[in-house]
């Protein structure tokens, strides 16, 4: 297991690249299993989560391939057949999204047995309105030794109202409704970046789909889809996360690559600490702070709110604010552990159910900490570049698994932080 040694306080300066979104690019993966023909998918984030869904797809008998190229990954994929029609419990524990494939499959092939994703690190994560909405599109679908068994000869299209609101779960069921015969109506969908770039790759790809973005979303269904050639949208977390990381070392960064419509929930509150953010082209993004960092109270919401990916790193900065935020997570049910961990580093923090009390502002020193998540990791790195001394990081698989060469980029632009492998 690799861990990360960063040698804190110093000042940031350059220009960060940001990759593609991971979170676009898996649903895209999957979207691919809906045509028998190549999907190219360009920009394709360099990080483990992406091996991990392609591990899956070559376990489906599905042929993909990856080329690198100046900007992210080429990923090809061509589902001629299917062979296997099973996602293994040992892949989707790796990687919750592998979920992804059900949808897909039960549309094109009309079976899939998926294992259940089970317990995760930062709430309970049901997958029962996957299950429901596809059952309203006349899946047959029973559990048993841990796994979802789905049947269907041929969906139809249905009407489905998600009651909580849900990111991959209005992405599976709007795969599933392109090939499912007549009109599917989704409401009360996710309206993420990530959702309408998948609408607009599947709209590629010959689906008709109509309300991406909005709580309402309409497929009709078409007998067959073909390839397409789609490039994703950037990273927004990765994106928020490195105007944090100028944020919480007084730094004067540039991001390249960036659609900053998606940023505008985070551009506001981080602009309300006191970092000044400003576009400098439709895709870079200038941040930096001279003066002292306010406390600023979040409330993280499906979008267009505040991502609840993006309050770990959010939790980092305001250690260093001068004054009480109080940081509210309304998306999942246990997703402060970092809060210890930060505690461990200085901060005082309280936390009390879904809502957090950060005192600040509190020197941060060095020290060894471990990563529960992904963003959680994020959140200690970001702690460490702004810490007197040495922190070090263990379990940095899991900061892999969605940024890619975090330590490479955040070298470029100056910190001290160093990769050790355990070989
Ligand atoms: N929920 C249900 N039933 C369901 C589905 C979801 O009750 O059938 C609940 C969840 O338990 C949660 C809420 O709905 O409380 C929202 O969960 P959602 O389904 O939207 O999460 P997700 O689709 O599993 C995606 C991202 C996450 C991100 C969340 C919220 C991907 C691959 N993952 O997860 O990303 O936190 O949306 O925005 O898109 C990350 O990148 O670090 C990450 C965790």
């Amino acid at each position: 297991m690799d861990r990360f040694l960063i040698e804190g306080g110093v000042r940031l300066a350059g220009r960060v690249d940001i990759s593609g979104a991971k979170n676009a690019a898996l649903p895209a993966m999957a979207a691919a299993l809906l045509t028998e023909q190549r999907v190219v998918l360009r920009n394709v984030p360099r990080v483990r989560d992406i091996g991990t869904l392609r591990s899956l797809m070559e376990e489906l008998g599905v042929d993909s391939s990856v080329v690198h190229e100046e900007h992210g990954n080429r990923v090809e994929i061509e589902a001629r057949r299917l062979l296997n029609p099973l996602a293994p419990y040992e892949l989707v524990k790796q990687m919750r999204a592998s979920v992804l494939v059900l949808g897909p499959l039960l549309a094109r092939f009309g079976h899939a047995r998926v294992s259940l994703p089970g317990g995760c690190a930062i709430g309970a994560r049901p997958i029962n309105l996957h299950i429901r909405g596809l059952e309203r599109m006349g899946a047959r679908i029973t559990i048993d030794h841990g796994y979802i068994n789905a049947r269907a000869d041929g969906l139809k299209g249905t009407s489905f109202y998600f009651d909580t609101i849900s990111v991959t779960g209005t992405e599976n069921l709007m795969m599933a409704a392109t090939l499912a015969q007549g009109e599917t109506v989704l409401e009360n969908c996710a309206r993420e970046p990530e959702v309408v770039d998948l609408a607009n790759l599947l709209i590629e790809m010959g689906a008709r789909i109509t309300g991406a973005g909005t709580p309402t979303i309409s497929i009709h269904g078409v007998g067959s889809l073909h390839g397409a050639d789609h490039v994703v949208i950037p990273d927004r977390i990765e994106a928020g996360t490195f105007l944090v990381a100028a944020g919480i070392t007084k730094s004067h960064l540039v991001l390249e690559r960036v659609e900053p419509a998606h940023l505008t929930a985070v551009i506001a509150k981080l602009s309300e600490a006191g970092l000044s953010i400003r576009e400098l082209s439709p895709t870079e993004l200038e941040v930096h702070r001279d003066g002292a960092l306010r406390p600023a109270d979040v409330t993280t919401h499906e979008y267009p709110g505040f991502p609840t990916d993006m309050q770990a790193q959010y939790m980092a900065l305001m250690t260093q604010a001068e004054g009480s935020s109080v940081i509210t997570e309304t998306i999942f049910e246990n997703r402060f552990l970092h809060a210890l961990e930060l505690a461990r580093m200085g901060a005082d923090i309280t936390v009390n159910g879904r809502r957090a009390v950060v005192r600040g502002r509190t020197p941060l020193s060095g020290a060894n900490v471990q990563a529960s998540d992904l963003r959680a990791s994020a959140s200690l790195v970001l702690a460490g570049l702004a810490a007197e001394g040495e922190t070090i990081i263990d379990r940095v698989y899991h900061i892999d698994r969605g940024y890619e060469r975090i330590e490479e980029k955040l070298t470029k632009v100056g910190a001290r932080i160093k990769r050790i492998s355990e070989s």
